[in-house]
């Protein structure tokens, strides 16, 4: 039986239009939120992310900046433009296109993000809270897939998901993710032995490895969801994930297309975390440190989801 196909493009609208409607209300209390977009150099695939991004914030009535550095930027003007924007009250969400250039240590201008603008989740106070089961800004990737997952009515809890790629950006923080769910969590990597071991096992499979048809359709359990966060170009200039699409649709119960799963989903929410930033900067004063205040403003939030 052919696989049920998990629509991102259509998710992704609804999420849009949850965040337009957020941004309306608070642009009546004359708030509008703003997200900064900080890209260094000229590669091609990047800008083309960020001017998806400009364009989701457009449509969601988030004000967006650009700031374009030169490919040969020194790492100290990065650091000096972040501290700017972390000191400007109108700015709410600040995002830092990587790969960074090679002289700039990504580490150094991640961590320089206030952690309440951090709107991407990579700071380490988010990535500990993330760990540490507190609420937090979580990577938007991981958090668009648990959406999708929840949208299709996937059950979570006590499932085996098996998560292929350990990135600090996807793999790690969607084994939190869905550990915090109470799923069982198996992590794969490069290392890994007899990966197909692995993936058989998995109720939920969630690929992020960046390997074109890296997952045949017999290392997937029949009935099993799986979540392809692969976006590889062809040289034909096709786009396709890292799941051998139509092979596995053949044999899995639920599947995310490439394009049109994933990778809208992680725009969305995008538009979501800044709209949540500019929500909690408006009641509460900036901070990145673990105070009342912080724990005050994401209790609300987690509620309110
Ligand atoms: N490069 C690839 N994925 C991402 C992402 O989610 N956020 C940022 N800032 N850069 C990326």
């Amino acid at each position: 039986m052919a696989a049920a196909i998990i629509d991102g493009r259509r998710l992704a609208a609804q999420v849009r239009s949850e965040c337009r409607e957020r941004v309306q209300a608070l642009v009546s209390a004359r708030i509008t939120p703003q997200l900064a977009v900080v890209l260094a150099g000229d590669e091609p695939a990047s800008r083309i992310y960020v001017q998806n991004k400009l364009k989701a914030c457009e449509e969601v009535g988030v004000a967006s900046t650009l700031h374009a550095l030169p490919h040969d930027a020194a790492e100290e003007d990065v650091l000096s433009l972040i501290r700017a924007l972390n000191a400007d009250p109108h700015v709410h969400g600040i995002l830092v296109q990587l790969p960074l250039p090679p002289q700039i240590s990504a580490q150094r201008v991640i961590f320089t993000i206030e952690a309440t603008k951090d709107v991407d989740g990579f700071h380490l106070y988010n990535v500990g809270a993330l760990a540490a089961g507190e609420p937090t800004f979580a990577p938007c990737t991981p958090q668009g897939v648990m959406r999708l997952l929840d949208a299709a009515a996937i059950p979570i809890e006590g499932q085996h998901a098996v998560v292929v790629g350990a990135s600090n950006i996807v793999g790690k923080p969607m084994a939190m993710m869905l550990m915090r769910r109470h799923a069982t969590v198996t992590v794969c990597h490069v290392k890994t032995r007899d990966l197909r071991a692995h993936t058989l096992q998995a109720d939920i499979l969630v690929v992020a490895a960046g390997r074109p048809g890296l997952i045949k359709a017999d290392m997937v359990r029949p009935g099993g969801t799986v979540i392809d966060v692969g976006i590889n170009r062809l040289p034909d200039g096709s786009i396709v994930g890292d799941v051998d699409f139509a092979a596995v649709a053949t044999k899995a119960g639920h599947i995310t297309p490439v394009p049109g799963g994933v990778g809208p989903m992680t725009i969305a929410m995008l538009m979501l975390n800044t709209v949540e930033a500019a929500a909690a900067q408006s009641k509460f004063r900036r901070t990145w440190q673990c105070s009342e205040e912080w724990h005050a403003q994401n209790a609300d939030l987690q509620k309110a989801r």
